[in-house]
């Protein structure tokens, strides 16, 4: 069976490092690349993929709707696509469960099955800010931030995000508070060498694939963010003045986290909030550890968990 994989990113990376070997991709498909090859296989544009024989797709990233658009559009059968990232309305689109299986696994599709759910709008809240795209990776996690920024119109102070990777959230942050400044950290090439020596290859690759550029490219209000490339907290020296109204810390790793708490709690403003995504990932436990371990020097955090996808930890000061 010819396999593909659509997109790059961690959800590619974390297929290839729990379930698929990246032995069995014929190639990796990626609209805007930034190599041409990941994980030892080839990456090719959905217009040379719309041209190959394909059996099944797998789409990893989570704006189903755009990559389901563009599919369209170049004419790739729908019925091959399974969509494995879309929270809100994975199961009306996927049409390949057996496909998927013999490919995938029983146990790993069927857990797929089980977590798609439709997520229905609260009525109080029609007209959206954000987008269609942005919204459907996490609805819980974005619509939470979309009333948390309302919530902060009054409390003065910078935003800020440490791991940015690829912009998505950034995106989000920049156009809910489009005239606040927007510091963004990452070092835009991955992970510290040290700090992940023991994660799968997939996730520390998928993670090298971004670049400031293209993180400034995808934000509404560009003017109004300030790059720190580079490792954290290093990145941040001559910011030690610097305060804030809202903080997301995602880093995925303990000591990463650590620092981030660290640095970003004692300068938040009253009523400001640090959001510390990951928080209640079981794939990634050290984000925990780190609260644990900060919280054992500094006393307990007012802090509230979400119900997104990846258990986000809403800290407020
Ligand atoms: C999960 S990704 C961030 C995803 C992003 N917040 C989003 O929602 O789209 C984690 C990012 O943290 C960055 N990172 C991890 N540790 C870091 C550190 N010590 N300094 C700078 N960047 C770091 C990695 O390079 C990676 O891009």
């Amino acid at each position: 069976m010819e396999v593909y994989v659509y997109g790059t990113g961690c959800g590619a990376g974390e297929l290839i490092d729990t379930v698929l070997p990246a032995e069995r991709v014929a190639a990796f498909v990626d609209g805007s690349p930034q190599s041409d090859r990941f994980l030892g296989r080839p990456v090719i544009s959905p217009e040379e993929l719309a041209a190959r024989h394909y059996d099944l797709i797998l789409v990893t990233t989570r704006a189903a709707a755009a990559v389901a658009a563009r599919c369209d559009a170049l004419g790739i059968d729908p019925d091959r696509l399974f969509f494995l990232k879309n929270h809100a309305e994975l199961c009306d689109r996927n049409r390949c469960w057996n496909k998927a299986e013999a490919v995938l696994g029983a146990d790993f599709v069927a857990s797929l099955r089980g977590s798609q759910r439709l997520i229905r709008r609260p009525l109080w809240s029609e007209g959206e800010t954000l987008d269609e795209a942005d919204l459907e990776g996490d609805y819980v996690r974005l619509k939470t931030l979309e009333v948390l920024c309302r919530e902060l119109q009054n409390v003065p102070g910078a935003i800020a995000e440490l791991g940015v990777y690829r912009g998505s959230f950034a995106r989000c942050l920049n156009t809910l508070l489009p005239d606040r400044t927007l510091f963004l950290f990452d070092t835009f090439s991955g992970f510290d060498e040290k700090e992940s020596a023991g994660c799968g290859a997939g996730f520390v690759d998928a993670h090298r694939n971004t670049a400031a550029e293209l993180v400034l490219a995808r934000l509404p209000h560009p003017e109004r963010a300030r790059i720190r490339q580079g490792l954290f907290p290093a990145a941040a020296e001559g910011l030690e003045d610097e305060r804030f109204a809202l903080v997301s810390l995602d880093v995925d790793l303990e000591e990463s986290t650590y620092q981030g708490l660290q640095w970003f709690l004692p300068r938040l403003n009253a009523g400001g909030c640090l959001l510390l995504h990951d928080y209640n990932s079981p794939r990634l436990p050290g984000v925990r550890t780190a609260l644990r371990r900060y919280e054992t020097e500094h006393g307990r955090l007012h802090a509230v968990p979400l119900c997104d996808v990846n258990g986000t930890l809403v800290i407020v000061v």
